[in-house]
This record gives structure tokens, sequence and C-alpha cells, in this order.
């Protein structure tokens, strides 16, 4: 300790929470990051939160992820010093931080697929260094910050990095809810209730929230489901066909990330239905074309691209989004490894999404 403190003389250090292979995270002094390229920006963290993309990554689920790296890819701060090519930030922005980083100019980003970018996409706690820490590196700050008011509702703004966007790109918009549908979202974590939020923007006839977790189930009726069902029994295929008359869903969204929640989609699903994955999988799943290859139906992969934060932002600035709903227990950042115990058993704890503040 004393060897970095001397060591980081010019270069101050901050704490972060660092990954250390899968299982093994702790919570430790590293040197704050440095503007690399002109484009870039460094953001001191005001809030954070931890996603399932997070449990994923301590279950080895993501391997694209090395030793030593800062984990946290969602993140409000404000701006604490910008490189040269920044134009659109200044010091002392308040900002919410998007989980895509897009250069802006290469083909994937032209066409609308940052998520995809050849010089960014998912790099955020993945990558390059995160946001669990006091400080963070954007690059391409210009396309990856959104400015927020000063006064605002950060635990709120903080589901807008990628819970919400995420509901409504991977889950809504790629099962292409549409008016007097029925949906089914399996699982009531913070995507899958971020998905439940977004789905009511288009008025379908009934919304089905799937999940093991009775607290969360609970949630999402006062979020606006319809109808839950608690597939602890195994049974989650029988009951949403007996609450759907035996017609199926037009639209079954995964928000876990198993084999066993996929398989529930697969099956609920009426002719012309949707699939849209949003779940993160570490293993391989079967996907049944012996009862689906006559069934119309479309299967949708994604990563959040976040081009419709904007939109989020301008309806939360509104009061037309109840994101801060979301939210159910707080830290301070030092606290990170409770917040991760708290989170990854959130039945327990009865927990949704769970934020940190410095
Ligand atoms: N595609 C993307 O770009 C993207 C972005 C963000 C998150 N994600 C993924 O979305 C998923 C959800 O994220 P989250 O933050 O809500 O995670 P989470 O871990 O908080 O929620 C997962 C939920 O699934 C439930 N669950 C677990 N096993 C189940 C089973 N067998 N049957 C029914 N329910 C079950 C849990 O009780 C929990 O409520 C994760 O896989 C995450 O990695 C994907
Ligand atoms: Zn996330
Ligand atoms: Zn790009």
């Amino acid at each position: 300790m004393a060897i970095l403190a001397n060591h980081n003389a010019h270069h101050p250090a901050m704490h972060a929470l660092v990954y250390h292979g899968p299982h093994r995270v702790t919570w430790e002094e590293k040197p704050r990051p440095e503007i690399c390229e002109p484009t870039d920006a460094i953001v001191r963290i005001t809030m954070t939160t931890l996603c399932g993309t997070d449990l994923h990554i301590l279950r080895g689920d993501v391997p694209s992820i090395g030793d030593s790296r800062i984990l946290g890819h969602e993140g409000v701060g404000i701006i604490e010093e910008i490189g040269p090519g920044v134009h659109d930030f200044h010091v002392g922005d308040c900002v919410v931080i998007s989980v895509i980083t897009a250069c802006g100019r290469c083909h994937f980003c032209k066409v609308g697929m940052p998520s995809h970018c050849l010089d960014g996409g998912w790099l955020l706690g993945n990558r390059i260094d995160g946001t669990q820490a006091e400080f963070v590196r954007v690059p391409y700050a210009d396309n990856g910050l959104h400015r927020l008011a000063p006064d605002c509702d950060q635990e709120a703004a903080v589901m807008l990095s990628c819970a919400l966007p995420t509901g409504l790109e991977c889950g809504v918009l790629s099962g292409h809810v549409k008016p007097g549908d029925t949906v089914a979202i399996v699982g009531a974590g913070p995507v899958g209730l971020a998905t439940l939020l977004a789905a009511q923007l288009y008025s379908p006839r009934e919304i089905i929230l799937i999940d093991l977790d009775d607290n969360r189930l609970a949630a999402a009726r006062q979020l606006g489901a319809t109808r839950t069902v608690n597939s602890s029994d195994g049974k989650a295929v029988e009951q949403v066909m007996l609450l759907t008359d035996g017609a199926g869903v037009d639209v079954a969204i995964e928000a876990v990330g198993l084999a066993a929640t996929f398989n529930i989609c697969q099956a609920i699903l009426a002719p012309g239905g949707h699939l849209a994955n949003v779940g993160v999988h570490g293993k391989a799943v079967e996907l049944h074309l012996e009862t689906l290859w006559s069934a119309n139906m479309t299967l949708t992969t994604r990563l959040i691209d976040g081009g419709t934060t904007p939109m989020l932002l301008k309806m939360m600035e509104a009061g037309k989004l109840n994101a801060q709903k979301l939210v159910s227990h707080r830290f301070k950042l030092a606290e990170i490894l409770q917040a991760y115990e708290t989170f990854g058993d959130a039945a327990a704890h009865r927990a949704i999404k769970v934020v940190l503040s410095t």
C-alpha cells in the first residue's frame, strides 16, 4: 500500500471494484484514469449501480473480460476533465454514461448499430475499466454521454445507462410489441421490470411477468403487469397457456439468460409470435425447430445500442417514466461488496435495483 501511495505521487489514486476472475472481486486502490485520446472525458462518478450482467461476469459467463478489470457500465457523474476533441460537453457538466461506446464514424455506427462499433461497443466494465469506481474514462465522450439537469433525480437517471434502453430496444422494439398484444416477460429483475415499463408505451392488452421471486413479481404488479406467474413449480408454460385461453403470447421476452427461461419463451409463443432474447447467456440453449419450424415466429437477439436514451431522458424529465420505482436499496460506493451480496441474493433481500452513491 505504501509503495502504491509513493508511486502515485503525481497520479492520484482512487478506489474501485476490481474483477480477478469468476467469484473474485475486491474493493481496492487503483490509479485514477487519465485522458488517453483527445475524444475522452474523465467523469467523477456520483451514482452507479449493478446490472444482472455484472452477476453473469462473476459467474464466468463473459469471457471477453480480463483480470484486474474495474467493473460497471452504468453511471451518473460530473465531468472532471475533457480532451481537446470533446466539443459538446464541458468540465462540471452532470451526465449519464451510456454502456455503449460509439466512434460515430465506422460502418456499424453509421447503420445505427453502435453496439458493434469497430472501436467501441460494450467496452466499459468489460474491455476497459468501468464505472464502479470514483472516476472513469469515457471514450468518444460526445457520443457516450448525455447531459442531465444539475438538479435531476440521479437514481432515476442512472437507469438510462443500461436498464431502460435495454428493455426498450432489446425487448420491446426487437419483439415488435404493438397495441392489443399479449406480452410475456420472463425475468422480473431490473431489466425485466424496465422492459415492463417500456412495453406499456405501446398499449399491449396483457403483460405477464414470470419469475421465481414473489417480491419482484409484486413489484411487477405495481409497475403495471396485468398477470404474474411464479415459475418455481416448473409449470410456467401451462400457466401462461391457461391465462391466454390456450392461445399463447404475441411477444415473449427472455430477460434472465438461462436455458430454462429461454425454453419457457419458445413454448408459449402464438403463431406469428416474436421471441426477443435480452438475457446474457453463458451456455448453449436448444432451439426447438421440430415444433417452431411452422410457427412463423421470429427470434431476435440484441446488444443494447442506447439510441433510445435521449428519448427516454425526455420522458423522464417530463415525469412520464417511473424509473425511480426500480430502486430498492441504496449504498455508499465504498460498501459495494455488500451491495453485490444484496443484489446477488435479491430474493432474500427483497432487492430490485441497488444504487451506490459517492
Ligand atoms: N442484451 C443486452 O444488451 C443486455 C443488457 C443488460 C442486461 N442484460 C441481461 O438481462 C438479464 C436481466 O438483467 P437483470 O439486471 O434484470 O438481472 P437479475 O439477475 O437482477 O434478474 C434476473 C431475474 O431472473 C429471475 N430468474 C432466475 N432464474 C429464473 C428461472 N429459472 N425462472 C424464472 N426466473 C428466473 C431471477 O429471480 C431474477 O429476478 C441478464 O441476463 C443481463 O445480463 C442484457
Ligand atoms: Zn447493464
Ligand atoms: Zn463506430
